[in-house]
Parts: structure tokens; C-alpha cells; sequence
């Protein structure tokens, strides 16, 4: 592993701004700013001081959306769109400033972080171009018309591994769709959701149509249970919107849109380029230190082409680079102490199921951020064994081997999520197989199950989510589609 190197030129400390309500980021008196925010790359990197329990009310901040809403609902579309595209100059402007700010917030590789910022770009325009699309009136003579009515208030709750790329996805189509939004940042990655929501003030929207809450669970529960909200956007852990689908189960009145994760498998097949396997399975395993809800936890291979994928495998991840995000790595830093926690608990629970380590996977530069080394294992499928039901979030990969697709295919449905799936196959008849059989939302095909397309549906199925895909398919979940006949 190469060395640990400090950044040169330590950062600065930011304002913390607090919550954006009615047109104004809050005023936070200074007394209250007691909780140090640092960076999980570098614990002397201190990004701010916030305070993770605001008292806010929350009846009045849903009011003022409300109301808001209820103007630009009226607005014509090309209005909405002439208004959201002011963002474009402003992101341009920022992909390095907010790719930092990403990194230090996420300990995540600022090649990552530029990227995630040079992918609102990209959604930006998708949006604004072929999502619009999918709301717009569909005259059907002689029946008469449907047309797509906003919702009212959405609630975004949005993850820390992309921080701006993932709410940002689900604010602008509920935006363009004539929504109101309060957006709930991770409590994990307050400052990248202060810097995008500068971005909204810029834009001059009408006060109350965008807000911002900062803060932790606490108040997420609270805004879910607020009558005046109409629908609620969640990413993050299956453990969180298990909860939040729960406490709405007699709440008929909100629509709920859930994206939980995964527990991903690629599969390798014994005519597949080991090459190309072994490249995107990398990627898929580590890149973001497997903070992906699109990373790889389990390789399947063919018996046949085993050993030789493993070799190959091993030699490639005993060379990644793990180092501080300014480092150019392949990966930075875990999130927090509990995710390196996590990580030392699966493997306890491989060891004590008598999995082999091919890897061992060791925490890094201890006293400086929360690093660790890939983890890569083999196993025997055991059905009844509660390996393989739980996310962990880092970077660590479990692999299998069988002859069989139909024992993969077991393997691969074992987990109850259903996010991503990777197939590296020519055969025709090996990627339709897995296509019909495996119950996940995304399959790909000799690709790595990280990197999601703006240009295609994001979700999944079973623990992983509900059936409502963000990615292309978001804006559907801001709108009611209504019909409307007679004169
Ligand atoms: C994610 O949503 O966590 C990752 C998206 C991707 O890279 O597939």
C-alpha cells in the first residue's frame, strides 16, 4: 500500500449557514454551533461547526412550500425550464470547488466527486429535455385527455455517498414538475447540501418553492409525519425506509418512493472476456470504498474459469491504491466509525462461518481518516446462513462458485434486496436467463453493476425498493397522472 499523504495546504473551515426556509438560509446563533463536522479523510480537516438538532417549525416551512407550489403550478412549462436552466452556468462554475467540498465531506476520490458534480450537468439537461416529455398532455380522441398534475409538497431525503448527484436527481424533475420540495440532507453531508442549495438561491425561485432542512433523523421523522407533505423521496439504507414505510401505512395520502440499497451480484460465466470481468468487477467492488447502493457484494463464477479469475482478481486489488481523496486513489476513506465498524463485523461473521480470506481487508492509516483495504472472501452457498442478507456498505466481496445458473441464480436472489446485477457472458441465452429469473431492477451486461445512466430507470426491487425507479423514471413519482374526458 502506498503511504498516507497529508493534503499541502490544510483547508479551511467553512460557515455553516443552517437551514434554507422561506427564500433565506436561518440565522444560527453561534451558541448552538457545538458539533464539529469533520472530514472522515482527514480528522484534522474540520469542515464546519453545526447543529444537528435545529429547532424548526416545521408546520410553517411545509405552509410556505404549500403556498409556493400553488403559483408555480401554474406556471407554463417553459417558464419552469428557462428558471431551472439558470442552474447549468452556476454548476459549471463550481464542478472543482463542490468536487472538493464532496471529497472532504465523503473522503471519497475527487475524480469521484468532480464527477458527480459534472453529472448535475448532465441531468440537468435530461431533465429539462426528455423527462419533460413523459409529463406532458396526451390528447386520445375520442376518449379524451391525460393530463399530469404535480403533487404538492415533496419531501427529498437524500444520502451521503452522492451527495448533490442523488437529491438532485429527484428535486429537479419534482421541481419542473410543479412541486414544491423541502430537501433533508444527510446528516452525514450537510455542507455539500448547503452549497447546491446556494445554487437554488441564486436562481431566485419563489420563496418557500425550494427549503432545505439540516439535520439528523430526528427531524426526518417529524417532516415524514407532517400532514401538508404529499410525497416523500428516500434514499438511503433499507433499516431507514423500512421505518419511514412504516410509519406510513394508514397515510394514504402520501406517496412514498424508496431506494434502499443493495446487496449486488456480479456473475461470471466460463465463456466470459476475465479481462473485462476482472476490470468492471473492480470497479464494482470498490469504487467509492463500496459505498454504492450499486456495488458488488457477491461474485458467482463458473467453476470452470474460477481459479483463473480469482488469480487475476487478486493480483489487481492487492494493487489499488487507498489514500487520501486529493491522492488521486481508487479509494479514499469509509464515511464514519460505524461503517468501519461494519466492515470488522462481516468479517468476523465470514471467519466464524468458515469462509476463506483470499484478502484480508485491514484498516489504513488509522490515526488519520477511516480507511481500509479491500476485503475479497470465498465461501460455500448456504442457504439458510444470514450471510449475504445484509448491505454492509463497504468494500468487501464475497465469491462463489458453481456449474449450475440455476444455483446462481438462487445466490442471486438470496439477499431479498434487488438492486443491480452484472452478467459477463456472450451467450445470448445466459443474459436472458438472467434477465427473467433474477429479481433486481438493473441488469447489466458485461458492464460493472456501478454507473447508472441519467438516460435509463434507477431502482430496484424486494428489500431494495418499491417499485418507483428515480434515474429517468423520477419524474413520474411528481405527478398524478389524471384523466380528463367529456366538455
Ligand atoms: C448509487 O446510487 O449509490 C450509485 C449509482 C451507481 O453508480 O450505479
Amino acid at each position: 500500500m502506498k503511504i498516507f499523504r497529508k493534503v499541502k495546504k490544510t483547508q479551511k473551515a467553512l460557515p455553516f449557514l443552517g437551514s434554507y426556509i422561506k427564500g433565506k438560509f436561518q440565522k444560527v446563533n453561534k451558541k448552538r454551533l457545538q458539533q464539529k463536522h469533520k472530514s472522515p479523510a482527514d480528522f484534522e480537516d474540520l469542515i464546519f461547526y453545526w447543529d444537528e438538532h435545529p429547532c424548526l417549525d416545521l408546520n410553517s416551512l411545509c405552509f410556505s412550500g404549500k403556498k409556493a407550489q400553488r403559483k408555480w403550478s401554474q406556471t407554463p412549462f417553459p417558464e419552469r425550464v428557462k428558471k431551472l436552466k439558470k442552474l447549468k452556468p452556476i454548476i459549471k462554475k463550481n464542478i472543482k470547488n463542490w468536487g472538493e467540498l464532496i471529497s472532504r465531506e465523503t473522503g471519497k476520490a475527487l475524480w469521484e466527486s468532480e464527477g458527480e458534480v459534472k453529472a448535475l450537468l448532465l441531468k440537468l439537461d435530461f431533465t429539462l429535455e426528455e423527462a419533460l416529455k413523459r409529463i406532458k398532455t396526451q390528447s386520445l380522441p375520442p376518449y379524451g385527455q391525460i393530463r399530469f398534475k404535480s403533487r404538492g409538497l415533496c419531501l427529498v431525503i437524500g444520502p451521503f455517498n452522492f451527495p448533490m448527484h442523488l437529491p438532485f436527481g429527484q428535486i429537479l424533475p419534482a421541481l419542473l414538475a410543479g412541486n414544491a420540495v423541502i430537501f433533508k440532507a444527510s446528516e452525514k453531508a450537510p455542507a455539500s447540501a448547503q452549497a447546491l442549495t446556494g445554487a437554488f438561491d441564486q436562481i431566485g425561485l419563489e420563496s418557500g418553492l425550494y427549503q432545505l432542512v439540516q439535520g439528523g433523523g430526528k427531524i426526518s421523522k417529524k417532516l415524514c409525519n407532517q400532514n401538508l407533505i404529499d410525497a416523500i423521496f428516500f434514499t438511503g439504507s433499507f433499516e431507514t425506509g423500512d421505518k419511514i414505510k412504516q410509519s406510513l401505512v394508514k397515510d394514504y395520502n402520501k406517496l412514498l418512493a424508496l431506494e434502499m440499497g443493495g446487496y449486488n451480484s456480479s456473475l461470471v460465466w466460463d465463456d466470459a472476456d476475465l479481462n473485462l470481468a476482472v476490470q468492471e468487477c473492480l470497479k464494482a467492488c470498490f469504487w467509492t470504498s463500496g459505498q454504492r447502493c450499486s456495488s458488488c457484494s457477491q461474485i458467482i463464477l463458473h467453476k470452470k474459469i474460477a481459479s483463473e479469475f480469482i488469480k487475476l482478481f487478486l493480483e489487481k486489488a492487492k494493487q489499488l491504491k487507498v489514500n487520501h481523496w486529493s491522492q488521486n486513489p481508487w479509494m479514499g476513506s469509509l464515511i464514519d466509525k460505524k461503517s468501519l465498524q461494519r466492515f470488522f463485523k462481516f468479517q468476523k461473521q465470514i471467519k466464524k462461518a468458515g469462509g476463506q480470506f483470499l484478502l484480508e481487508g485491514k484498516q489504513l492509516y488509522k490515526e488519520k481518516g477511516y480507511y481500509v483495504s479491500p476485503g475479497i472472501y470465498k465461501m460455500a452457498f448456504d442457504k439458510n446462513s444470514l450471510i449475504g442478507t445484509q448491505e454492509t456498505f463497504t468494500p468487501q466481496v464475497i465469491i462463489y462458485e458453481t456449474r449450475q445458473l440455476k444455483e446462481a441464480v438462487e445466490l442471486i436472489n438470496h439477499s431479498g434486496f434487488g438492486l443491480s446485477l452484472s452478467v459477463f457472458s456472450k451467450d445470448k441465452k445466459v443474459k436472458e436467463e438472467m434477465f427473467q429469473c433474477s429479481k433486481v431492477g438493473l441488469v447489466y451486461y458485461n458492464l460493472a453493476s456501478v454507473g447508472a445512466s441519467s438516460y435509463l430507470p434507477f431502482g430496484g426491487v424486494g428489500k431494495s425498493g418499491n417499485d418507483r425507479p428515480a434515474g429517468a423514471f423520477a419524474i413520474d413519482s411528481c405527478v398524478i397522472p389524471m384523466a380528463e374526458k367529456g366538455f
